[in-house]
């Protein structure tokens, strides 16, 4: 079998990677020429663990190739998968044209029946203006070649995206024909054999399930940071109170950490997106509002903190800033918040200095140098007013505190993220400062 993914970011990479594991002969096609040369050379373009062996391993086998030409390599091909980027328009709906483009480009080149596939996060709708795009290109050929559309949204979260596709919680698939349910349930069958659900819907249904599933995530980070925050008025700890509820089965236990606000490159944007496509229905989603509204104010949660600490005087503090990526194991600061964070202390005039696992080179090409950059989690508390934790990598929990208090002017941490015991800070006579917990001083 052989397929195309058109796209090879995120999603793209990891998706066309696991196919070729199956044996599946896949090219994985991108108009961004560097991108495709480095991954020619073995070189990958994002950080995932897991990812750069499989990549190697499946280019090696000859099952994995790179191209930035579709039409290059359309023929065979069953389906192509569209995987590039939908970001938000300035009015908050999903920008669709990277998709129509890729749409447009197989009607001009495909000369048999394929699948096109959307894996992309596109609005309710999407689909046919895919079908109508290859059409119209099909037309413009003056050819007559059947195909069908099909909306595959995926799931996989950045720093686990490997395991993710290779073992899903389930696969979401809309089609409108068997031939097409066949060629993906073919595709699909060797991630299935531990019995991971394969669902089969009709197309729009596949299309809202991807913005259903990331806005009642959204939603419970959302409901947890809110209610932390008054959970520090009333004198009550967001940890118990987490524990206390997590525990109720009809709830469960996972995205309730509060912390610092969510960012990356899907909850914002496909929040807004279907705020966007709620208020174009005449059915607005006001939950989903406050759900963006309260994220947004989350994200200046810290720097209020800071700033109270110090009464309102910034001006000539140094902080060291642990975490820059929107969450642990990876590289990506799509809408993170260390950048509002940052953003905010340098205009109150204070120096910062971050150090991050894996996401220096990426913050450096956002921002450049109006912060300083140390390699070393240690070296950028040096002289430092305080420490600010603002992503919860596993190598920021259990640092040798020693050394902390050796390298800091004063022992002072904020943490946005929870990753410390009160008791402990108490007990090492630290000023703590969390989210949804009593201040420790
Ligand atoms: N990143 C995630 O965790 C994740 C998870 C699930 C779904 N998604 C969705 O998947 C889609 C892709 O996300 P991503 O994070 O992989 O994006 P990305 O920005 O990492 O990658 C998109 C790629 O598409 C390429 N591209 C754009 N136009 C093209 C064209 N006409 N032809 C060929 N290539 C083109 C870009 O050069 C880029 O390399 C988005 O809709 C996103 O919402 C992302």
């Amino acid at each position: 079998m052989k397929i195309a993914i058109v796209g090879t970011g995120y999603v793209g990479l990891v998706s066309g990677t696991c196919f070729a594991e199956t044996g599946v002969n896949v090219v994985c096609v991108d108009i961004d020429t560097t991108k495709i040369e480095n991954l020619k050379n073995g070189i990958i373009p994002i950080y995932e663990p897991g990812l750069e062996a499989l990549v190697t391993k499946n280019a090696e086998k000859g099952r994995l190739t790179f191209s930035t030409n579709l039409c290059d390599v359309i023929e065979d091909c069953q389906a192509v998968f569209i995987a590039v980027g939908t970001p938000p328009d300035e009015d908050g709906s999903a920008d669709l044209k990277y998709v129509t483009a890729v749409a447009s480009e197989v009607g001009k080149c495909m000369n048999d029946y394929l699948v096109v596939v959307t894996k992309s996060t596109v609005p309710i709708g999407t689909a046919n203006k895919v079908k109508e795009a290859v059409q119209k290109s099909l037309n413009e050929r003056g050819v007559n070649i059947p195909f069908d559309v099909a909306s595959n949204p995926e799931f996989l979260k950045e720093g686990d995206a490997i395991n993710d596709f290779l073992k899903p919680d389930r696969i979401v698939i809309g089609t409108e024909s068997e031939k097409a349910e066949d060629v993906m349930r073919r595709l699909y069958k060797p991630f299935l054999l531990n019995n991971h659900p394969i669902y089969f819907m009709d197309i729009p249904s596949a299309e809202m399930t991807k913005y259903a599933a990331n806005s009642m995530l959204a939603t419970k980070i959302s409901f947890m940071n809110d209610m932390a925050n008054l959970c520090e008025i009333v004198g009550a700890d967001i940890n118990s109170v987490r524990k206390g509820i997590g525990s109720d089965s009809r709830i469960g236990s996972k995205f309730l950490y509060a912390g610092a606000g969510y960012g990356g490159s899907c909850f914002p944007k496909d929040v807004k997106a279907l705020i966007k496509t709620s208020q174009e229905k005449g059915h607005v989603l006001s939950i989903l509002q406050a759900v963006e509204d309260v994220n947004d104010r989350q994200k200046t949660v810290m720097f209020k903190k800071i700033s109270n600490h110090y009464k309102g005087n910034l001006t000539g503090k140094k902080f060291a800033l642990w975490g820059l990526s929107f969450k642990p194991q990876t590289d990506d600061m799509r809408e993170a918040p260390s950048l509002v964070l940052i953003d905010a202390l340098l205009k109150a005039g204070a120096e910062v200095v971050v150090n991050d696992p894996v996401a220096i080179e990426e913050c450096h090409r956002r921002i450049g140098d109006v912060v300083k950059y140390s390699e070393n989690q240690y070296e950028a508390l040096d002289d430092a007013d305080a420490l600010i934790v603002i992503t919860e990598w596993s190598e920021y929990r259990n640092p040798s505190w020693k050394v902390m208090e050796k390298m800091l002017k004063e022992k002072v941490i904020f943490d946005g993220r929870n990753i410390y015991e009160p008791e402990d800070m108490k007990i090492w006579n630290w000023t703590y400062y969390s989210i949804g917990r009593a201040i420790v001083k």
